[in-house]
């Protein structure tokens, strides 16, 4: 039995935070209270004096790189991360190598879960075959298999009739289809975003109409068949904008934005750092403004990491051949409490709703929740610890991330996953779920 005394519970936006004890048996929330009693004999005690305590935070959007990649990250490495960011649950992108488009490799993803994962892990399939945008995967079977949601991630569906059959299938096995949406004619080998800095830098622009056409064709697609779509990585003003207006349309359209596009601009680019360069591009200051109008106002509904990890060969390069990405696990809370939270544009019950409570309802998961009976999926944070982020502590094989030397604040201490510590303030304390 664990026992975390006298924190602050943050569990849902309809409820303010409130100070409390709560006591876990085996997998299970079995008390929340007041002073609960406790024989200090029978159970693990943590004081959370002057901590708060949410639900085990959800990533719906991250890359863990096995199989194929593994010299990037891998299931363990990529879990441990997780554990060390306060995530308890992640959903990984199925743009392995081989992708995740059968049954089988869903079940070999469950399998290297069980091997070597640390956090739970909710495997996203394929929308189409080999990610070639031609022919539908066998949808029932994936989400049989496990497969939490549907995406080809990093590649559009460009082929609105595959689209179109792939939202009706989808519909029949309530699965989600995750949309990347990318105009890629419109891209022309853009490295960063198009405007003043691009020209100024000397680098090649990606104009963002590249990511609005995708978005706008999705809103028409998700309304026309009255099917759910969600946009990952929403960056722009409009796409945010647009996504506003369909929803107050009634279209069935979500979407999540990442800590990197509220938290830093395409300024950050000036340096040519390579870690800055990810897809879709960090926008403009404008835009920052927008996503972060987005996630108070209830347009964006989810925060998703988009975690990239890549190796140092592939970031060690000219700004114009780098690969696209960051690796976001270990920076994703500190980052969302620090420009959002502290800033005052969400309040940490909210902050908590897009990183937890909301991705665990789009992916139809369970978790994100605290209350008696649920299950012990918890992250425990020190919201008044400042620290500078430092790469070298990362537990991900991707030391890519701009954020570094930076100081943020706000520190995850522990992750418990089915009521083990998985995590201990620096340390992942359990190899095995
Ligand atoms: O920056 C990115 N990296 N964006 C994506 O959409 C894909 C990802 C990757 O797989 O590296």
């Amino acid at each position: 039995m664990i026992c975390i005394k006298g924190s602050t519970i943050v569990d849902g936006i309809s409820r303010e935070p409130y100070i409390g004890d709560i006591l876990i048996d085996n997998k299970t929330i079995v008390k929340i209270g007041q002073d609960i009693d406790i024989d200090p004999r029978d159970v693990t005690l943590i004081d959370g004096k002057g901590l708060h305590v949410f639900p085990g935070l959800i990533d719906m959007h991250c890359h863990l790189r096995e199989p194929g990649y593994e010299y990037k990250e891998d299931i363990e490495s990529g879990t441990k991360s997780a554990a060390a960011g306060g995530f308890t649950g992640i959903a990984p992108m199925a743009n392995t190598n081989p992708p995740i488009d059968n049954a089988g490799m869903v079940n070999f993803i469950k399998k290297r879960a069980r091997e070597s994962g640390v956090v739970k892990i909710f495997p996203i399939a394929t929308v189409t075959k080999q990610m070639k945008g031609e022919e539908i995967t066998e949808i029932g079977e994936l989400s049989r298999a496990g497969a939490v949601a549907l995406s080809d991630d990093g590649l559009p569906i460009e082929n609105a009739q595959v689209m179109r059959l792939a939202l009706q299938y989808s519909q029949m096995f309530n699965i989600r289809i995750i949309s990347h949406c990318e105009d890629f004619n419109l891209v022309d080998e853009g490295v960063m975003n198009e405007g003043y800095m691009s020209t100024i830098l000397g680098l090649k622009g990606i104009n963002r109409a590249a990511e609005e056409l995708g978005i706008a064709r999705d809103i028409i697609m998700a309304k026309t068949f009255n099917a759910p779509i969600h946009i990952a990585h929403v960056s722009t003003k409009d796409g945010v904008e647009m996504i506003r207006q369909a929803k107050a349309e009634g279209v069935a359209v979500t979407c999540e934005t990442t800590p990197h596009h509220f938290s830093a601009t395409d300024k950050w680019v000036s340096s040519y750092d390579t870690n800055t360069k990810v897809n879709p591009p960090l926008r403009t200051s404008d835009d920052v403004l927008a996503i972060k109008e987005g996630l108070r106002d209830g347009t964006i509904d989810a925060i998703a990491t988009d975690h990239a990890p890549h190796h140092m060969d592939e970031k060690n390069v000219e700004y114009d051949i780098a690969e696209f990405g960051i690796s976001g696990f270990e920076t994703a809370f500190s980052l969302g409490y620090t420009n959002l939270v502290k800033e005052g544009v969400l309040s940490l019950s909210q902050l908590v709703d897009k990183m937890s409570t909301t991705p665990a309802k789009i992916l139809n998961v369970g978790g994100g929740k605290l209350e008696e009976g649920s299950i012990a999926d918890i992250t425990i944070a020190d919201l008044q610890a400042r620290y500078i982020v430092d790469i070298d502590k990362f537990y991900s094989k991707g030391k890519n991330n701009p954020f570094h030397g930076r100081e943020v604040s706000g520190k995850v201490l522990y992750t418990i996953v089915d009521g083990n510590i998985v995590y201990n303030n620096g340390k992942i304390i359990k190899n095995r779920i």
